[in-house]
């Protein structure tokens, strides 16, 4: 297995696209960073490249987070708040329902903003501690906010504001919305490198529950997550994503990109040059290569 992933990181070719830039920090990111991991489910991790490079998990915490506001809500509730239809539109699109005031699904920016504001907690505060616990428990370590991108991209969150409030005028948000905002962006913030996510996918392979035994998300919400991760993890080529490589998958601004073979293992990618949607751009490419030597496509 090592061999064929440092295969693998030797045989992706040129880059292309640009380092996210609207938060400010990315953009000092190092573009040429490749890194690659699987995990397995009884916890062996398998990586090459530069697997130890921390970086941002951006977008990839949307699906854990939906888990903890369906687990925390129960399904119905969450479901007469966030839609699960692929919306066709990019990530950071200003979408809610003009009849129902639901975002089209939890992995674009409005209803992941939904998502965070449904996690239980007293406060603010809380709210984060509780997701970063589930994704701590989830990657088998504690896991910590880069405060720098944190504050970078806070700096930068209009949009997201703007989100935020319109999301109140439904009501899904009930508290202050730059307080959610804040959380969201915390969450965004959780620093991670391809071993964490590798891993992380692996319990979502696993049905929710770790290489130790513990049953972190119950086996109806991970199925939930998959599925919405199948049809809207990759956005506006969720489409492309899925008839070439054929698994459910989440990308992050920061370069990362986690995907999942339920029942087998977990895979995750980083390299920060992104592409029209925001994708990795050799990441795509990395799962396709490993769709075409390997044969994970689902169907
Ligand atoms: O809310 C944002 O814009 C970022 N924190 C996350 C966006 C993101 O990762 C989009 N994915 N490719």
């Amino acid at each position: 297995m090592i061999d064929y992933l440092h295969l693998l990181l030797e045989s992706v070719g040129e880059d292309a696209g640009e380092v996210a830039s609207y938060i400010p920090e990315l953009a000092n990111a190092d573009p040429d960073r490749l890194a690659v991991a699987v995990a397995t489910l009884d916890g062996e991790v398998y990586v090459a490249g530069d697997a130890d490079t921390e970086f941002t998990i951006q977008s990839i915490s949307k699906p854990f987070t939906y888990a903890l506001a369906i687990a925390d809500q129960g399904l119905d509730a969450v479901l007469e708040r966030i839609d699960v239809e692929p919306s066709g539109d990019a990530f950071n699109e200003i979408s809610l329902d003009p009849d129902t005031g639901r975002p089209r699904n939890p992995m674009i920016n409005a209803g992941a903003i939904a998502s965070h504001a449904l996690v239980s907690g007293d406060d603010a505060d809380a709210r984060v501690e509780r997701i970063l616990d589930l994704y701590s428990r989830l990657a088998g370590r504690r896991l910590s906010i880069a405060e720098d991108v944190f504050e970078s991209e806070l700096s930068e969150a209009d949009r997201n504001m703007a989100l935020a409030y319109m999301l109140r005028t439904v009501k899904t948000l009930k508290g202050d919305p730059a307080d959610v905002v804040r959380g969201y962006t915390r969450q965004c913030s959780v620093s991670v490198t391809v071993r964490d996510l590798a891993r992380m996918a692996s319990v979502l392979a696993a049905g929710g529950k770790t290489p130790d035994g513990d049953q972190v998300l119950d086996p109806a919400v991970n199925l939930q997550v998959l599925s919405v991760m199948a049809t809207c993890g990759m956005y506006n080529s969720a489409g492309d994503w899925l008839t070439s490589v054929g698994i459910p998958a989440k990308s992050g601004v920061a370069g990362g990109l986690m995907g999942v073979l339920p029942g087998q293992v977990g895979i995750a990618v980083f390299s920060p040059r992104l592409d029209a949607h925001g994708n990795s751009t050799r990441g795509v490419r990395m799962f396709e290569r490993m769709n075409h030597d390997l044969g994970l496509h689902l169907m």
